[in-house]
């Protein structure tokens, strides 16, 4: 695996690989990688000649309050993992300027008003932050394809509505949400659970479960959000949010066939855990 860290080595080798006509593919992330990451990457590599990972913690999707500074750093451990699961490049910029050279020329990205609701509206600006990287990683980068979990589902659907935009022949793969045997969904701030809250958490996606068949039986989506708040609640959890659209981030009308997601954002102690169910 070749690690590059400044954006001139990285360009020349993308030049190179671009001259060979390989086939590229783009799996951004801020490290502290799991099985779900692992498996973004086996999903990119299934699809490209060549898999190239990222890993930058950028600044730009956290709040002064948010936790930057203490996000997990574990590098020698990433680069391990990658080069098992057979990552061909892996750019972790030395520094915000290697991916930036100037935000203020980023302004016009924006993740709008879908950008503003369920974790948007608790992190505001998050998307706008989220948006500004990704777009400078295809920039530079020019993939094939990219790879992003379903796990974020509102991240992925915004990078979705950006890339129809601005990189129109980029072809972006959702990839389903990896789950621990207990149902928890990976991610990367599971690592701040303690010993406590780490046998809670993965009630969180049992009871989404639960209140999926609730409204399946019930049509009544109130009630059912107000029946998981409060089975969250019972269970230590403290809800951000709890919502049921379509998977366009929209209302749906009562008994519409449409494909539809309950999301759901809660806080387990200091730890925020995000999930998500697809159903119809
Ligand atoms: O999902 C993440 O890890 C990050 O939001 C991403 C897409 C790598 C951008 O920093």
């Amino acid at each position: 695996m070749i690690i590059l860290d400044t954006k001139t080595d990285y360009k020349n080798h993308i030049d190179l690989l671009k001259s060979k006509g390989e086939i590229i593919s783009l799996v951004p992330t801020m490290g502290n990688l799991h099985n779900g990451h692992l498996s973004l990457i086996k999903i990119a590599k299934k699809n490209s000649s060549k898999v190239i990972t990222t890993i930058f913690i950028n600044p730009l999707q956290f709040a002064k309050d948010e936790d930057f500074n203490s996000y997990p750093r574990t590098i020698n451990q990433d680069i391990d993992k990658l080069k098992k699961n057979n990552c061909d490049i892996l750019f972790i910029p030395k520094n915000k300027n290697e991916v930036f050279d100037n935000v203020d020329n980023l302004d016009h990205l924006k993740a709008g008003p879908k950008g503003e609701i369920l974790c948007g509206k608790i992190r505001p600006g998050h998307f706008d932050g989220v948006l500004k990287v990704v777009y400078m990683l295809f920039y530079l980068t020019k993939p094939d394809l990219s790879v992003f979990g379903l796990k974020d589902f509102q991240q992925l659907y915004l990078i979705k509505q950006m890339v129809k935009k601005y990189f129109p022949k980029l072809k972006i793969i959702s990839a389903p949400t990896i789950r621990d045997k207990n149902g928890l969904a990976f991610s990367s701030r599971n690592s701040y659970l303690n010993h406590k809250s780490i046998n809670i958490a993965p009630l969180f996606y049992k009871i989404l479960l639960d209140g999926i068949n609730n409204l399946k039986n019930s049509k009544n989506v109130e009630k059912t959000i107000k029946d998981i708040t409060k089975t969250l609640e019972k269970n230590s959890f403290l809800v951000n949010y709890v919502s049921f659209l379509t998977t366009e981030l929209e209302n749906f009308k009562p008994n519409s066939f449409e494909k539809k997601v309950l999301l759901s954002s809660v806080k387990l102690g200091q730890t925020s855990l995000i999930d998500n169910i697809e159903f119809i």
